[in-house]
């Protein structure tokens, strides 16, 4: 379909053919949801044996885990979060079930305590910047919102954010103190920052104001759904090559590895970092819940077990992401009509309509039985300045559910652009 070449006529032929499919579609009445970026029920069960798998035996290497103590978590599986984030045991914490809880955390104490002192608070500042890739991850952005710090944003290409931009903007604007990064996979566009983006985002902190953290949020670090997956380079190795460990501090979790609700987070950070979310934590809390970190370490005690129950989550996640990326392809792979990556891991597809049709896509999905994540949604603010990105989650639905949706969002996407066309 080359809405540029195409007649009037033509344009108004295929806007009645495409109408009348939609209203078909809206006729079988449909009730489809792609906008959960959660685990399936299905997954989840892939972890179930956690229940019970302690059998009455509470000790850790002579720790009782039913009390309280113990603010690092237990080091058995502080070393599964070595294992998953790819760095030295030390380096690392475990919480409680969430790592968005120790983003948000670690914000806090930054912005208004000071992970080295009072005196290294980003408040100190007036104006508080992060820099957000776009598309992102929502829920980074609320974590800025609720903590009074301003969003700007640089584009995501297919090797990470525009790094051009990045360096410009930071090297500018000593009130950025920080940035998030979903480095693997990253949410919603996919993809994997190339070596060259994580070595540079280590160098970040020598052209950036004092204080200046990013936010590795590695959440999709073994969420691989391909046999060879490409390595993420180390951001750990390449932060202490530059001198800039401090600069760093990385996040993950088993939230989509065992139970989403009831998995460890892990954070991994300098001995000087540590020290300051420490100090902070211990006034949050006693200690995390170690008897769910004994039940993780029972449950990937063997080697290999972490990587062979991924496998088992991929052929789950796997005929849901074919299918996304087959009606795309068949639909759009030889117009402008949109644009995506086609990642090979994590949770998401995302998907750029032209400029100005991402809400009214979701629109039509929605009155055609198909609901998509709100347009903008990925963006600051809820603003998407292009009105053109779509994240597309197809872990939940079964694989029926998904092609049936697809086929409609396609219909959509086609039909809001042959409109768009006839307007102009
Ligand atoms: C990039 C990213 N980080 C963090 C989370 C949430 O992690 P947790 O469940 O550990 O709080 C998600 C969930 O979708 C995510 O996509």
């Amino acid at each position: 379909m080359n809405l540029q070449a195409a007649s009037k006529d033509q344009l108004s032929a295929w806007e009645q053919e495409l109408s009348a499919a939609y209203r078909t579609a809206q006729g079988k009445k449909l009730n489809l949801d792609l906008t959960r970026g959660k685990p399936s029920a299905e997954q989840l069960s892939l972890a179930n044996a956690l229940d019970g798998i302690l059998n009455g035996d509470y000790s850790a290497n002579g720790v009782d885990v039913r009390n309280y103590g113990g603010l690092d978590g237990l080091p058995e599986v502080r070393k599964l979060g070595a294992e998953i984030m790819d760095v030295p045991v030390e380096n690392v914490l475990a919480g409680g079930n969430s790592s968005l809880t120790l983003m948000h955390q670690t914000v806090l104490v930054a912005a208004y305590f000071g992970l080295q002192g009072e005196a290294s608070a980003w408040h100190n500042k007036g104006t508080m910047k992060f820099l957000c890739p776009v598309p992102g991850y929502d829920r980074h952005f609320s974590v800025c919102e609720h903590m009074g710090i301003e969003m700007v944003t640089a584009p995501m290409t297919a090797t990470g954010p525009d790094m051009d931009q990045v360096e410009k903007m930071i090297a500018e604007d000593a009130n950025i103190v920080g940035m998030w990064c979903v480095p693997k996979y990253s949410n919603p566009t996919g993809v994997v920052y190339s070596d060259d983006t994580v070595q540079r985002i280590a160098k970040l902190a020598k052209i950036a104001g004092e204080g200046f953290r990013v936010f590795w949020d590695n959440a999709y670090a073994v969420h691989d759904l391909v046999d060879e997956p490409v390595a993420l380079a180390s951001i750990h190795e390449a932060s202490i090559a530059a001198g800039t460990e401090d600069s760093v501090i990385q996040f993950a979790s088993t939230s989509k590895i065992t139970f989403a609700g009831a998995g460890v987070a892990f954070m991994a950070a300098s001995e000087s970092n540590l020290k300051g979310i420490k100090h902070a934590l211990s006034f949050m809390t006693i200690g995390p819940d170690k008897v769910n970190q004994l039940r993780h370490v029972k449950f990937f005690s063997e080697n290999g077990a972490l990587q062979a129950h991924m496998k088992k989550h991929a052929a789950i996640i796997k005929p849901r992401f074919a299918s996304v990326l087959d009606h795309l392809q068949a639909a759009f792979g030889d117009s402008e009509l949109g644009k995506w990556e086609s990642p090979e891991g994590g949770y998401f597809i995302s998907f750029d309509t032209l400029p100005g049709l991402a809400k009214d896509v979701v629109r039509m999905a929605g009155e055609a039985g198909v609901k998509l994540t709100p347009a903008g949604a990925t963006f600051p603010y809820g603003k998407d300045p292009q009105d053109s990105n779509i994240r597309i989650a197809p872990t939940v639905p079964t694989v029926e559910q998904v092609d049936a949706a697809m086929e409609i969002f396609v219909l959509c996407v086609k039909l809001a652009s042959v409109r768009q066309a006839l307007a102009k």
